[in-house]
This record gives structure tokens, C-alpha cells and sequence, in this order.
């Protein structure tokens, strides 16, 4: 999952009914911000119900709303600081109208609650993941006073919290939350808590009720998607049961753990052509010294086994992952083998950072971030490099080729243009000609570019 994503989910209308008219927040207006992955993407949507259900409106920019929250990530410093900035320039807002309530939710919340009161005091409301339900009552309190919820409940199940979908093509779906890998560089176990799955028969209802809606695509989502277990049926089960419903013609999920893909999965995967032809692979790093730094419980040979069965059960399969420069002891050569590895793997993309230390994180309190900042932002560079010429490279030899893209919406360049994804979730961009949203259509690829196709309707 990235954190790159950066979305303002707002403004959009809506056609849901409050279920829970309350008088004194009728009309009350939200704006929330999205940072992260898609988890909190997700997490938004969830929010937006439970304050539509609870008599709130959408605003559409923060300078119109009663309650303005940011719904935040902590995977890395740089994550944060941007929410910092972000809250600050804010707060604006509030000098001139003091009643507004000031909020702060997601991970970030979770990480940094004792200290972003005293950051910034202007911010009223502390949420943490796990207390989503409970934000009309918080509301309402930090309206007297600030009011904090970070606690991780293990009980929270997310039952009956159905969310306000803000994407018009594809429903996310969280299927589990919390993870218990505890990789010894990343946050997320710590603000996350432990691992949860939903049931099964619930989740296969929420895609239902997204069938209904009109999505014809869903995402299931979980920090470790396919460690997946209701106590009776596994990932693969679930995937079986979801390629089954009715209406739903492509299944996504993200992210996998490498260690976690069974023979059954890919299996289930192979058979069916719902599941999209993609997988995002997190490998971290092409080192086995590194990967057991991590403990990323798998082997560079284990990793490469992997992803040659997938290839081998699913020809075509479009690749991606995530690597990180310069954890802590990583050498010279160390770093070389990640470069081999990814030369060798040929991903059509990948997020890349560089490490950045976390409080609270086992590589924080037992592994000295020795790597200089400077020799980190050379291995980055020369990573993105490499993935830049690959994906280069792959996304050419997709001229001439006829693709079916799921028309998303309007390109943000060119007049008339559509954008869309293929199966394997190459964007593709595309005069419209009067194809609508959330329709099919084949695509002939005529140029391309390292993330981009581009294309013309053939059909
Ligand atoms: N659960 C997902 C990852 C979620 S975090 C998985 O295991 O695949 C998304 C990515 O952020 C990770 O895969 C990792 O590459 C990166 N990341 C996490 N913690 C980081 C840190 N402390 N410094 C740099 N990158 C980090
Ligand atoms: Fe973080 Fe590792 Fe869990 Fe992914 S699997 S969320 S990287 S601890
Ligand atoms: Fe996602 Fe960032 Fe939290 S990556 S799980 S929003 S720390």
C-alpha cells in the first residue's frame, strides 16, 4: 500500500438518508482529508457514514465545514510532517471561526496522541482507528472541550458500519485489520493493533449491497489481505465465495504478504478471471541479511519461488511491490541485490522509499539507523532509475495491444479524455467517445509512457 496516495473526499453528492436524524447536528457539515493507503481511503468512507447516518452533510472545502478532520498516516516522518504542516495552515480557518472543531484521525492519532495537543493546540478531536463509531459522540464532547479516543479494541469488528462510497467504480472493502507481522521497521502493528478479520458471510453481503450500488469492481484490503481467516474460511475461500456474486466482474485485493500466498490462493486465482491479473509484492529488499533485519519471515529464494509460481499459474500477471533504501546495516552489497533482484523480477511498477526510523518500532529501539541520508537518497535514486527504464521498457510492449479498461472518469489533461484501468491496473487514458463511467470498453494501446497508456476505443 502507498502512502501516496492523497485524496479529498468531499463535496460529492451523495443520495444517502440519514438513518439517525439529530437535531442538533442536522445540517452540520464535515470535510475530512485522506492521507495514506487505501486502508484509511477506506477508513474515510466508513467515517462519512457514520456522520451521514448520525445527521451530518458533506462539505466540499474545509473553509464551509463545521468539523474539518484529517484523517492521517504515520509510516513515515515525512507523512507526518506534511499532516503538521497541513494542520497548521488549518488552523487559519479556526482563528477566524473559532467553533469549528479541529480534528485528527488514523494512524498518526494513534502514534503521536500524546504529543499533537501540546504540537497543536488549536486541533480539538483525537481519533484512533478503532474508535470510528464513536465520532458523533466525540464531536459532541470536543465541542465543550478537545476530546480523545485512541484506544485499540480488539472487540471492534466494524460490524454495521457501512460507508458512504466516495469512488464511483470500485468498492473498497476492509477484510481484516491490525497486523500482527510486526516487520521490525514499520508502525503499523503499533497503530494498527492486532490482527482482525471480518466474517466472511459479512463481507460477502458488503459486496452485495456494492453490486447493488453498481460497482461493478472491488478491492478487498488488509494490511496482510491474505492471512486472512474467519476461524472457517481462509483467504482463498473468500475469494471463491466474492467472484461469485453477482455483478461483481473484477476482484482486487492488496496487500499480500509474500509469506502468506498459498498453493489454494493462487490457485482460486488462476481459475478464475474476476480476480485481476495483478499483484502488489511487497519484497522490501533483495537481501537476505536485510530481510531477516526486517524479519520479513522470507528468503530471496522463497520470494523468486513466488513469484514464478504466480507467473507460471497466471501468464501475463502484472507485478508491483514495495522497497525500501537503507534500512538500518544495509551494505553496499546488500543494496546491490535488491538492484538484482528487481532487474531479475521485471515489476511493472513499485513504491520506493527511503527507511525512515520509527518511534515505538523494534528497528528503532535495537537497530542504529546507520545509513547516511545522503547514501539513502543515492540508493533511492538509483532504484527509481531502474524501475523507471523497466516499466518503461514493459508498458512499450503494450502497442498494439486491445485492453479492457474500466472507464474511472475524466483524464485530469487533455479535453474529452477518459482514464481507466486494464485488468492488470495499467491507467489508461482515451478520448471518450461517449463512453460512459463504469462501463467496459477495449482499448487498442498506441503510445505509452512509463505510467501511463494511452489508447483508442476499438470497441
Ligand atoms: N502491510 C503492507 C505494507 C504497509 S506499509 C505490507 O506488508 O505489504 C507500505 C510500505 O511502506 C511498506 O511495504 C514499506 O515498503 C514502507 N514502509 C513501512 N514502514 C517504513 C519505514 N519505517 N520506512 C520506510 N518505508 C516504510
Ligand atoms: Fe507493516 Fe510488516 Fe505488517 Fe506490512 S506486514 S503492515 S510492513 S508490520
Ligand atoms: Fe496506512 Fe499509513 Fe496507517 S500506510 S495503515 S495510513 S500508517
Amino acid at each position: 500500500m502507498s502512502e501516496l496516495l492523497s485524496i479529498e473526499l468531499n463535496g460529492k453528492s451523495t443520495g444517502v438518508e440519514p438513518e439517525l436524524p439529530v437535531s442538533s447536528v442536522m445540517g452540520r457539515r464535515v470535510y475530512i482529508e485522506t492521507y495514506g493507503c487505501q486502508m484509511n481511503v477506506s477508513d474515510t468512507e466508513l467515517m462519512m457514514g457514520v456522520l451521514k447516518r448520525a445527521g451530518y452533510q458533506n462539505a466540499s472545502s474545509p473553509d464551509l465545514a463545521d468539523v474539518i478532520v484529517l484523517n492521517t498516516c504515520a509510516i513515515r516522518d515525512h507523512a507526518e510532517e506534511r499532516i503538521i504542516g497541513r494542520l497548521s495552515q488549518l488552523s487559519e480557518i479556526k482563528q477566524k471561526r473559532p467553533d469549528v472543531i479541529m480534528g485528527v484521525s488514523g494512524c498518526m492519532a494513534k502514534h503521536v496522541s500524546d504529543t499533537l495537543m501540546a504540537q497543536a493546540p488549536y486541533v480539538d478531536l483525537v481519533v484512533g482507528p478503532d474508535s470510528y463509531r464513536r465520532l458523533p459522540e466525540l464531536i459532541a464532547e470536543a465541542s465543550d472541550d478537545s476530546a480523545m479516543d485512541v484506544r485499540l479494541d480488539r472487540d471492534e469488528g466494524y460490524l454495521g458500519l457501512d460507508p458512504l462510497r466516495q469512488d464511483g467504480t470500485n468498492a473498497w472493502i476492509t477484510i481484516m485489520r491490525g497486523c500482527d507481522k510486526f516487520c521490525t521497521f514499520c508502525i503499523v502493528p503499533y497503530v494498527r493493533g492486532r490482527e482482525r478479520s471480518v466474517s466472511a458471510l459479512e463481507i460477502v453481503r458488503q459486496a452485495q449491497v456494492a453490486a447493488q450500488e453498481g460497482f461493478q469492481e472491488v478491492t478487498l484490503l488488509g494490511q496482510t489481505v491474505n492471512s486472512y481467516t474467519d476461524g472457517t474460511y481462509d483467504f482463498a475461500d473468500l475469494l471463491s465465495m466474492i467472484v461469485d456474486v453477482d455483478g461483481i466482474r473484477r476482484v482486487r485485493f492488496t496487500s499480500p504478504h509474500p509469506s502468506d500466498f498459498s498453493d489454494a490462493l493462487i490457485d482460486v486465482m488462476a481459475a478464475n478471471d474476476e480476480i485481476c491479473r495483478f499483484v502488489h509484492l511487497p519484497v522490501q529488499s533483495g537481501s537476505d541479511l536485510v530481510l531477516a533485519a526486517m524479519k520479513r519471515t522470507y528468503t530471496v529464494d522463497e520470494y523468486m519461488a513466488l513469484v514464478e509460481k504466480l507467473r507460471n499459474a497466471m501468464p501475463g500477471l502484472c507485478l508491483s511491490t514495495d522497497v525500501i533504501a537503507g534500512f538500518p546495516g544495509e551494505t553496499e552489497a546488500d543494496f546491490e541485490a535488491t538492484l538484482a533482484l528487481m532487474r531479475e523480477v521485471r515489476y511493472d511498477s513499485a513504491f520506493m522509499f527511503k527507511y525512515s526510523e520509527r518511534k515505538g518500532t523494534v528497528a528503532f529501539r535495537e537497530l542504529p539507523d546507520t545509513v547516511s541520508e545522503e547514501e539513502k537518497s543515492r540508493r533511492l535514486e538509483a532504484i527509481i532509475l531502474l524501475q523507471n527504464t523497466v516499466s518503461g521498457e514493459i508498458n512499450q510492449a503494450y502497442i498494439g495491444r486491445v485492453e479492457s479498461v474500466l472507464v474511472h472518469g475524466d483524464a485530469r489533461k487533455g479535453e474529452g479524455k477518459a482514464i481507466g484501468r486494464t485488468d492488470g491496473f495499467k491507467t489508461v487514458v482515451f478520448p471518450r467517445d461517449g463512453a460512459a463511467n463504469n462501463t467496459f470498453v477495449d482499448v487498442e494501446i498506441t503510445e505509452t509512457t512509463l505510467r501511463t497508456l494511452t489508447g483508442r476505443i476499438v470497441r
